[in-house]
């Protein structure tokens, strides 16, 4: 029976895709980067984790659902964020010695291969923060669910910092423009088709640590400068100097994996043949329209202007033609139109197989998580169940 005593909250938390990629870890316990990232947050209207938990003296087990499957709960990261959670909350609190009911789900298909774990570790530490009553950032608890998970603690374009304490207390993430800074921003996920990940970004990364040279330069030479030049591109909203570093930091994060060895290969030949298409675009524009990223996986991340959408998604509809129109398009409102006969000359445009793309996303950057109020909206019934 539920306790009177009983607290459940639910909560929203954004995926976020990283312009300067986090690549490194210097503590991999601490979950403490190499190198400083940066990266936009997207809209929960489209792609978000939702998470509710409840805790509750009546409870008589700690119990954890992730997308309708119970999971275990002896999981280091998960207890990394509640041990964290704990030690910070009011001593006092009687809740301290209740058990957990913990259920989350993504609205964003797994298979996928889109990152989930940001936007879930984020939605989970805040979530937990509110049932704690946690005051003060949170980013560094978010951090050490999944690394990129402080980002998501936050709205509009976020800078993670590594910080230089051996704790890892001062690695957190902040805010340095809101959402609403640069209205027109889109970003456009093209869903490659391919296989499940080979290996992840915890491991790629780790790899990559203990046998690239490359990494140590970029960490330490390359990225201070970056982080510094894209985020003055952002409060000037130069989207042509943006999205160079951009795709130059993108290409740097795979040329380490490639100098990884046993290398890591994340990009197929549809992420090169897209990579190449934005800058036969680009060229033709005269200036930096789009722009891509890659995470450790074949999925395209662009970023461009609100104007440049329909062009741009007409062409990459016209390459990459979609065998299932059902379900193909997904998020904000797309239209198309002809693409002018010179486009199709000068950028050569040459059709790909039909299904080289599983589907396209079209969002905005949006705002960090939120609190649903709305009880009916609860993942768990009054016994801590899935609904
Ligand atoms: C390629 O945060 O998933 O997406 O800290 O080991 O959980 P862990 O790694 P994770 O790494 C994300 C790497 C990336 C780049 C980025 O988001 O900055």
């Amino acid at each position: 029976m539920e306790s009177k005593n009983a607290k459940i909250v639910t909560c929203v938390a954004p995926v976020n895709i990283a312009v300067i990629k986090y690549w490194g870890k210097l503590d991999e316990e601490l979950l403490i980067p190499l190198n400083d990232s940066l990266s936009g947050t997207l809209s929960t209207d489209f792609m978000r984790a939702k998470t509710t938990i409840m805790v509750s003296p009546t409870l008589q087990e700690n119990k954890f659902w992730l997308n309708g499957k119970e999971q275990s709960f002896d999981n280091k990261r998960l207890d990394n964020c509640l041990k964290e959670i704990k030690r910070r909350a009011n001593q006092e609190l009687p809740i301290l010695n209740w058990k957990l009911s913990i259920c989350s789900e993504n609205n964003f298909p797994t298979a996928a291969g889109l990152a989930s774990s940001a936007a879930g570790y984020a939605c989970l530490v805040s979530a937990l923060a509110i049932l704690y009553d946690i005051e003060g950032d949170i980013s560094s608890i978010a951090r050490r669910g999944s690394g990129s998970a402080c980002r998501s603690m936050y709205g509009g374009w976020v800078h993670w910092c590594k910080g230089i304490k051996e704790d890892g207390l001062d690695s957190i993430a902040k805010q340095i423009a809101p959402a609403s800074h640069w209205p027109e921003m889109r970003v456009l996920i093209l869903v490659v088709s391919d296989g499940k990940k080979k290996y992840g970004s915890t491991e790629g990364m780790k790899r990559g640590v203990e046998t690239s040279e490359l990494i140590t330069y970029r960490a330490q030479y390359v990225v201070p400068k970056r982080i510094e030049d894209i985020s003055e591109a952002i409060k000037k909203r130069d989207f042509n100097t943006f999205a160079q570093i951009t795709m130059q930091d993108s290409n740097q994060m795979h040329a380490i994996c490639l100098d990884t060895y046993p290398p890591c290969v994340y990009m197929t030949n549809v992420s090169h043949a897209i990579a190449g298409l934005v800058h036969a675009y680009n060229s033709y524009k005269g200036s930096n329209k789009v722009a891509y990223t890659f995470d450790a996986g074949p999925n395209a991340c662009l970023y461009l202007l609100e104007p440049e959408v329909e062009e741009f998604v007409s062409i990459v509809n016209y390459v990459f033609p979609p065998s299932d129109p059902q379900g193909y398009f997904q998020g904000m409102p797309l239209s198309m139109k002809d693409i002018p006969q010179d486009i199709k000359l000068s950028l050569d445009l040459e059709r790909h197989q039909v299904g080289s793309l599983k589907s396209i996303i079209h969002t905005k950057i949006g705002e960090g998580p939120q609190i649903i109020s709305d009880s009916t909206c609860h993942l768990l019934n009054d016994l801590g169940v899935p609904k």
